[in-house]
Order: structure tokens, then C-alpha cells, then sequence
């Protein structure tokens, strides 16, 4: 039994968002602290083979926390203490929105999942992008770049520029977010012509490495529109995935009939394969998310062809001792394989 056994029934008892709350509010008592620095003793792996290096940056560890966790920039400094290579915060949009109404978080207990529609809720770029300038993280930090609500298509491209050039000073790479299934429109943000004029537009402002964040629901026509741009704009990678609209039929909580994007262990095996067809497709690293709860899950997306992994949900069931486990995890699951490096079994299962 660990810590998190006693407090997770506090939390559960609470609404989702609720207990969302508290666990940040948590993290950013620490952020600076002696609470931090003792975290960081418990929670850190340090081994040169779980380091890897993806579009010119270094990643202490291929595990991170996915985009929504730390929408704000609030606590990449603790969550790097618990032992997460990267954080990727966001998404953030142009301007400040506060989402859907409440409750748009829900738990599916049962199915080690969440439905969440959140809508994109965020302090804004001008905030975001002047706290992400003062945040000294001891890991990369990636920034997702996301429409505001009220933006036509047309003026997509602008929106996003905007945004990005507020955070560009602090991010240390960028996803563009064209694949949150609670933002309006955000079918129209996949296509071919819509995707190229937000990436142009995010590459004449500069930004770079950028990554674009694909739904596990575009048919396979559209996720090769999307590759053809990640060529075509030389983008430095892509993640896979972001939540699914699906509602699987192996779905028992009660919750499963909430609207909203669905994640964690529901989507685990979409995601991998999605992984598998853009790495089989691209030269460049792929982020797998989706469903990652242990270190056999990171290691199936890592040999899928995943660089790096990321998660969200399971962070909410397993608690704070997580990426240590999946790190130790990773460890023994390459020795017994004969890897000398997480970087040597990337792709190892693709033909
Ligand atoms: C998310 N996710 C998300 N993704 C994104 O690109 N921008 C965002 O703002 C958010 N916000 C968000 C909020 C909440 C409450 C959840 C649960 C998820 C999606 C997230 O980054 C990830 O792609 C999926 O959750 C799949 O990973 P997990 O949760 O199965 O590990």
C-alpha cells in the first residue's frame, strides 16, 4: 500500500475537477520547496538508457505528462520532481475561456477511463506565455496550441500565431492542437487545406520544433492528409492521440453516456496502433498517448515506434509514484529484451 491508497478515496469521493484541483493545488505548494526537492529524491529515475533525444532536445526519460494535466504552466517544476521527463502544458488559446460548464470532468471507475469536456479552459496566451517565461523546469516543456472557441476557420491561422508567439519564449517545443474533440469545428481544423494554413502560418512566426496532435478518430484518408503536411512543413513530429469521440462497447460506468472526449485504458490499443501507422508512414519522432498505466503499456507504444510517451488519466488512479514505476519498469523490460537504451527499442516491432 502507498501514500496515494489512502488518499485516493478522499479524492474519489469528490467531483473529478474537484479533486483535479486539489492535487495541482498541491503541486503548486511544492513548487520551489523542500517538498519538491524531497519528491524529486523519491520519484526520479536517473539512467543514461532511459534518455533520449527527439527533435533536438534532451529528455531525461521517455515519459511525460500529456496536455490538459497543467493547462496553465502552473507546475512543470513539480511535476518533473515526480519524476516525468517532459511536461506538456496547454492547451492554451489566444484569449482567457472558462469552458463548458460544470461537471465536464467524469471518472469511469470501472474502465480506468475519463470522459472530460472541458472546452479549453485556460488563463489565456498573454498570462500563459508570462508565466511560462519565469518557469525553470529541469525537463523540456512543450506548450499545446489550441483554437479560441469563438474563431472561424478562416481566422484559425491568425489565432494561433497569436497564441504562439506569446509562448514561444518559454516553450521548449510546441504542438499545434488541431484534435480536441470539445472545441467547435474542430472536424473542419483536420482537413488538408485548414491544418497547412496553421502550420504556414505557425512556421512563418517561427515555431519550431513543432509537433501536430492527431484524433484517434480521423479515418485513414485524413490521417495521411495530416502526414503529407508533417512532410511537406518538415514538422519535427507528431503525437498520437488525443481523446476519441468512440464509445467502445466494452464500457461499463455509468458515465459512458457523458459527451466529451474519452481517455485512458479504453483508448490504450487505438492509440498504439495509431503510434504503429504514423511511424511506419514518417522519419520523424512520435509522442504516444493514450492509455499509458504502466511500463508494459509505455514499452508496447515504445516498440510501436513511439519516442516518447505521455499520459494523463492514469495518473489519476495510479497516483504520484507512477512515472517512477513505469521508468523502473522500462528498465527491466529492455534488459530482459537486450536494449541498451529505451532509444534502441524504438520501432523495435515495426517491420
Ligand atoms: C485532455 N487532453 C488534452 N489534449 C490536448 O491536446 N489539449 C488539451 O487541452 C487537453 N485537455 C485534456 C483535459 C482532460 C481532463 C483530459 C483527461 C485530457 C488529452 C490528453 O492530452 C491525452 O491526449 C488523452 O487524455 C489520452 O491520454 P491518457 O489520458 O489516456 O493518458
Amino acid at each position: 500500500m502507498n501514500g496515494y491508497d489512502l488518499i485516493r478515496p478522499l479524492l474519489f469521493s469528490l467531483p473529478a475537477e474537484t479533486a483535479h484541483g486539489i492535487v495541482h493545488g498541491l503541486l503548486r505548494a511544492s513548487d520551489g520547496t523542500p517538498v519538491e526537492s524531497a519528491m524529486a529524491r523519491r520519484y526520479r529515475v536517473r539512467d543514461p538508457r532511459l534518455a533520449v533525444e527527439a527533435f533536438d532536445r534532451e529528455f531525461p526519460n521517455p515519459v511525460g505528462v500529456a496536455a490538459g494535466f497543467d493547462k496553465n504552466a502552473e507546475v512543470p517544476g513539480p511535476l518533473a520532481a515526480l519524476g516525468f521527463g517532459f511536461v506538456e502544458v496547454g492547451g492554451v488559446t489566444a484569449e482567457p475561456q472558462t469552458g463548458n460548464p460544470r461537471p465536464r470532468m467524469f471518472r469511469l471507475r470501472e474502465d480506468g477511463a475519463i470522459i472530460n469536456r472541458m472546452g479549453l479552459n485556460n488563463d489565456g496566451a498573454d498570462v500563459v506565455g508570462e508565466r511560462l517565461a519565469g518557469v525553470d523546469a529541469p525537463v523540456p516543456v512543450g506548450v499545446n496550441v489550441a483554437k479560441s472557441e469563438h474563431v472561424g476557420g478562416a481566422d484559425a491561422p491568425a489565432d494561433y500565431r497569436y497564441t504562439y508567439e506569446r509562448v514561444a519564449e518559454g516553450g521548449d517545443f510546441f504542438v499545434v492542437n488541431v484534435s480536441c474533440p470539445n472545441s467547435q469545428g474542430f472536424e473542419e481544423l483536420q482537413n488538408r487545406e485548414s491544418m497547412a494554413a496553421i502550420v504556414e502560418a505557425l512556421r512563418d512566426a517561427g515555431a519550431a520544433p513543432l509537433l501536430i496532435k492527431l484524433s484517434p478518430d480521423l479515418p485513414e484518408p485524413a490521417v495521411e492528409d495530416a502526414l503529407a503536411i508533417v512532410r511537406e512543413y518538415e514538422l519535427e513530429g507528431v503525437v498520437a492521440t488525443n481523446t476519441t469521440t468512440e464509445r467502445p462497447a466494452s464500457l461499463r460506468s455509468e458515465n459512458r453516456a457523458e459527451t466529451g472526449g474519452l481517455s485512458g485504458k479504453p483508448l490504450e490499443d487505438e492509440a498504439t496502433r495509431m503510434v504503429r501507422f504514423v511511424a511506419e508512414r514518417v522519419d520523424v519522432p512520435v509522442v504516444g498517448v493514450g492509455g499509458v498505466s504502466s511500463a508494459e503499456g509505455a514499452y508496447r507504444k515504445i516498440r510501436a515506434g513511439a519516442s516518447l510517451v505521455q499520459l494523463y488519466t492514469a495518473l489519476v488512479y495510479e497516483g504520484p509514484s507512477l512515472a517512477r514505476e513505469i521508468n523502473e519498469g522500462l528498465l527491466e523490460l529492455l534488459e530482459r529484451d537486450g536494449f541498451d537504451s529505451v532509444e534502441d527499442a524504438v520501432g523495435a516491432d515495426l517491420e
